[in-house]
């Protein structure tokens, strides 16, 4: 998959040179690329952002740098790309919309600061490809660098080849609309906090049995809207 990233701070994607995802970039199986929006600026100071009309507090990002930054970008692509801009304002992103997105080969993240982009960029990236405004959750952060690692981390690790054995994605909070159930590992008995008997029983009907209600029941207290939704 190859994922393009408009940010003004580039530095903020080094990360995505550590972990599961720096190997999976390693091998080719990502192919991430970074753009840095003031590279298309064409004023000395390179400005990206300016006051908004019918007034009000805070600066809005001009569009000229991003039509140009999307058109470097589209000049260099065989098919449409889906454009994804983290926003407040955006769908909820989930565990559903990561699985849709890590079949796409390309998606272009546009990473806004400030009050938001100027409204025009994303109906032009619309003529480009599908524009999916996307929101982490109900809350605010200051621009969409931490929503977009977010996102390609929850996507790259979908992607066959990225998490080393995909058995580990079966098996965990919301691929079955639940919450995952505890886990325990050596030793026994730390600090008097003891592992469950079921779990060192061997009969693994009980144990998958035990691990289900554990499910249910912290998805009950935690998460009461998984289960009516
Ligand atoms: N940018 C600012 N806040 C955001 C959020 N909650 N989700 C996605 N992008 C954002």
């Amino acid at each position: 998959m190859r994922v393009d990233i408009v940010t003004i701070f580039p530095s903020f994607f080094d990360v995505l040179e550590v972990s599961l995802l720096g190997r999976a970039r390693g091998s080719g199986i990502l192919d991430v690329r970074v753009h840095d929006l003031r590279d298309h600026t064409l004023d000395r100071h390179r400005t990206v952002d300016d006051t908004p009309y019918g007034g009000g507090a805070g600066m809005v990002m001009k569009p000229e740098p991003w039509g140009l930054a999307l058109d470097a970008i589209l000049a260099d692509t065989a098919t449409p790309p889906i454009f994804i801009f983290p926003s407040p304002a955006g769908e909820r992103f989930t565990q559903n919309t990561a699985r849709e997105l890590a079949d796409a080969p390309q998606l272009v993240f546009g990473c806004g600061r400030y009050e938001g982009i100027d409204e025009r960029v994303f109906e032009y990236a619309r003529t480009l490809g599908e524009v999916r405004l996307i929101s982490l959750g109900d809350y605010v952060l200051n621009g969409g660098e931490v929503a977009a690692m977010a996102m390609i981390e929850a996507i790259g690790r979908l992607i066959p080849g990225v998490v080393g054995n995909p058995k580990s994605l079966v098996e965990e909070s919301h691929e079955e609309g639940l919450l995952e159930y505890p886990s325990y590992t050596k030793p026994a008995d730390w600090r008097g906090y003891e592992v469950p008997d079921v779990l060192r029983s061997g009969n693994h009907a009980f144990i998958n049995q035990w691990r289900r209600d554990q499910q249910l029941v912290r998805t009950r207290e935690r998460r009461p809207d998984l289960l009516t939704e």
